[in-house]
């Protein structure tokens, strides 16, 4: 089997306003650290992106360690390979200005304008790209999309609505939908199983 350079975002990014507040979100970075543990236990060089979570690093993985989105766009650019599995949960918006003091509160009201985040998948060029995607209900019809509009192998979508999937659990149902409107089904399993099969899937998608 050949050796590939995977490239794995996980985690949340957090979008500072002033030095003390911050936009983000509950990801726990679970599943990405699984997935960068399974390529590394299957022989890949795997490079580890991650926003602020409190796991430790997987065994033979490079990790690189950011904050906001754009500190992980400049990651990922820098990183190149063979496969972006992009896991992590990025703010698709930051504060247009981050305030060098703190705010006081009586000075905030109306203080959040709000701009657009790159999109680290869309824009990042690697010769196999896998997102992921949070969605209630099918995720198929949106997902098939997604892999048309930013030209991606793979989407893993997850039914975030079930109980025992998705932000902070052990186990996830997951979908894998391909640009071909093709839909694989998983059975509810281990965040580590997923990744296996994600890993797995790396190596059929680059041969
Ligand atoms: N992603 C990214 N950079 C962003 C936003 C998302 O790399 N700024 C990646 C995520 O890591 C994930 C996928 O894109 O792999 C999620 O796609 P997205 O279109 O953002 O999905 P949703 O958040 O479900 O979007 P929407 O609300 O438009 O359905």
């Amino acid at each position: 089997m050949k050796k590939l350079k995977i490239t794995v975002t996980a985690g949340p990014t957090r979008e500072y306003l002033d030095p003390v507040r911050f936009l983000s979100n509950p990801s726990t970075g679970k599943m990405g650290f699984a997935v960068a543990r399974a390529a590394a236990e299957r022989g890949h060089e795997v490079t580890l992106v991650a926003g602020p979570v409190a796991l430790k690093t997987p065994k033979g993985v490079r990790r690189i360690d950011v904050v906001s989105a754009r500190e992980m766009a400049a990651a990922v650019g820098a990183s190149q390979g063979d496969v972006l599995v992009a896991v992590a949960a990025v703010a698709d918006w930051r504060p247009r200005k981050r305030a060098a003091k703190k705010l006081k509160k009586r000075d905030m009201a109306g203080v959040l304008e709000l701009v657009r985040n790159p999109d680290i998948l869309k824009t990042a060029e690697f010769p196999v790209k896998i997102g992921f995607a949070a969605e209630t209900g099918d995720p198929a019809p949106e997902a098939v999309r997604k892999c048309r509009e930013k030209k991606l192998a793979m989407i893993v979508a997850n039914d975030v609505s079930e109980a025992g999937s998705g932000f902070g659990a052990d186990t996830n149902r997951v979908a894998l939908c391909r640009a071909d409107g093709t839909v694989e089904r998983l059975p509810k399993m281990s965040k580590l199983a997923v990744a296996r099969r994600i890993a797995r899937e790396c190596e059929n998608l680059r041969a």
